[in-house]
């Protein structure tokens, strides 16, 4: 089945929402997700999103402390662009219904965490992300111009490739069309032909054994353009939050807050002695890049498994009342954290790279945008500052509408695309060929590109991955295509970037830190 839309959104977290609404008032909207639409990377946010909003806090400042996070590898157009507009697209989450906490004088009330040089996290209690997904998931389903569709998983964007042509990384003015999508309920692929493409299709934690994002996290839009060929950059930067409370067998693994260290709680080793200021000045409001590094040098010395995040020494009742989420789930597991010490170790969060576009948010394929966790804007560097993540996502989604309807005009559907072709396929004999699969690349991941790396390491990374890559080719070739075969896939193919970047950089910078080039590079790659 053939269906036709002005806009084909994958995604429906904050960048893939955001577009949909603006976007709707210009022409027809589908907006795609393989699951349910609150099951995202933005409906698990904490801390909040980073705007300047009060005196004394200025853009200069944000700038700065974006810079400083990004360790010199920062787009500046795209860090001034983001920042500059930051003010106005609140205001557009406020117009959706988004309700931030205030003050007593009806003030924002502003948090701060590691690396901002100023309270400047606007936020509702500890579970922001989750107000902003159900506040946006209101407004969709109330318009009428967009067509929700859940449990549809975008396999391939089609492109030339999928016209008989043949499509190399060479290739000028490579064009998207839509994508082929499973319908997973009724197990039909369906062509959606679109005029524009958006994909917001989030982040890629499902590559590791340990992550804070939901299993969705499969890189999928990541994967789709690099099979597109398109550009894909800075994969090498993979953040790791600092701070997952250590709860093994958790997955994923919840998330305390940089905002309790803004508020003054402090890292301290199992003996219960305080480390951060041996790793830098800033203590434990440095960089998450350094808090990670410095969590994870303490846990190997003394093997380890866990440091303690210790906020005893606050006031309790204001504790509970900045972070009820947490005090709750803490408290189940039985730490009440107003008067124990919480057990956490650094887990991997999120990726600062992915598919490049411009300050529009187009992609290096026509008619394709990315926006949100999936693309790469340059905005992070090589380490994203805290509570950047939410604002850029709808800072670009806005960039790309603005620049789609100023073209959608002049572009038809291309109508000559065929139907997906599963001739030759069966369903898979044995599906734990698939979820062995998986468990392998996370274990390969986690083992061997984490937090420090090594040119060994991540040689036997990519030995070992090459085996899967191959398995899995001849595997999909033959099976009727499921979800479960496209996302090891896309984890295969998200590894492989990870890896195959990260070898290329021959230095240590943000989040890429190798045993073989401890320092980094006067002039960056
Ligand atoms: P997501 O919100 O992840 O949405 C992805 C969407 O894509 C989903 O709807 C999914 O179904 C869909 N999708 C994926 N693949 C396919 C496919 N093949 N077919 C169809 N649909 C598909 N950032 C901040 O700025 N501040 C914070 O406080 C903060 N806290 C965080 C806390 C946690 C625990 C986590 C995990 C992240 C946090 N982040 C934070 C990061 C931030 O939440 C994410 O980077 C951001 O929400 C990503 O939004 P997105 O719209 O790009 O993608
Ligand atoms: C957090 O609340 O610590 C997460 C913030 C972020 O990832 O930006």
């Amino acid at each position: 089945m053939t269906r036709k839309f002005d806009f084909l959104v994958i995604g429906s977290g904050i960048a893939g929402i955001s577009f949909a609404l603006k976007a709707a008032q210009y022409g027809k909207v589908a907006l795609l997700c393989k699951t349910t639409l609150s099951e995202s990377n933005t409906s698990f946010a904490q801390g909040g999103i980073a705007s300047v909003t009060y005196e004394p806090d200025t853009f200069a400042k944000h700038i700065e402390d974006t810079l400083i996070s990004g360790d010199g590898h920062c787009n500046l157009a795209a860090v001034e662009k983001v920042i500059y507009e930051a003010p106005g697209q609140i205001e557009e989450l406020l117009k959706w219904g988004i309700d931030f906490d205030k003050d007593e004088q009806g003030l924002f009330d502003l948090h701060r965490e590691g690396g901002h040089s100023e309270h400047r996290i606007l936020h509702h209690k500890d579970n922001t992300g989750y107000e902003i997904q159900e506040s946006l998931i209101r407004q969709v389903k109330a318009h009428p111009e967009i067509e929700v569709y859940e449990h549809y998983f975008a396999i391939e964007i089609l492109t030339q490739h999928h016209l008989g042509q043949i499509v190399t990384h060479h290739t000028p003015d490579i064009e998207c069309y839509g994508a082929y999508v499973l319908n997973q309920q009724s197990n039909n692929i369906h062509t959606f032909l679109s005029k524009v493409t958006l994909l917001a299709t989030g982040g890629i934690g499902s590559v590791y054994s340990t992550t804070t994002n939901p299993e969705i996290a499969t890189g999928d839009g990541i994967a789709m353009v690099h099979r597109a060929r398109g550009i894909i950059k800075d994969m090498e930067f993979v953040q790791f939050h600092p701070t997952a409370l250590y709860h093994p067998g958790e997955r994923p693994t919840y998330l305390i807050t940089e905002a309790i260290r803004g508020y003054g709680a402090v890292l301290r080793t199992q003996d219960g002695k305080e480390f951060m200021q041996k790793y830098d000045e800033r203590g434990s409001l440095a960089p998450r890049d350094i808090v990670a590094r410095a969590i994870d040098n303490e846990m190997k010395i003394r093997g380890h498994n866990f440091v303690y995040l210790d906020v005893t020494h606050k006031n309790p009742e204001e504790t509970k009342m900045h972070f009820p989420n947490i005090y709750k789930k803490c408290l189940e597991l039985g730490i009440d954290i107003t008067k124990d010490f919480i057990p956490v170790s650094p887990t991997q969060h999120y990726l600062c790279g992915g598919i490049v576009v411009d300050l529009n948010g187009c992609s290096s394929i026509n008619r394709l945008y990315a926006a949100g966790e999936c693309s790469c804007t340059g905005l992070h560097g090589a380490n994203r500052l805290a509570s950047n993540s939410l604002i850029e996502a709808i800072v670009y989604a806005d960039a790309a509408v603005k620049d789609a309807i100023a073209k959608i005009d002049n572009i038809t559907w291309n109508e000559s695309i065929p139907d997906w072709n599963d001739e030759g396929t069966s369903l898979p004999e044995e599906m734990v060929l698939i979820t062995q699969s998986f468990r392998e690349v996370e274990q390969i991941m986690s083992t061997y590109v984490g937090i420090v790396r090594s040119n060994l390491r991540l040689k036997r990374a990519l030995n070992r991955l090459e085996i899967l890559y191959r398995e899995t080719e001849h595997l999909f070739d033959k099976s009727v295509v499921s979800r479960e075969i496209c996302e090891l896939r896309n984890v295969i193919s998200v590894a492989y970037l990870i890896i195959k970047q990260a070898l290329l950089r021959k230095e240590s910078r943000g989040l890429h830190y190798t045993v073989d080039y401890p320092e980094r590079m006067r002039h960056e790659l």
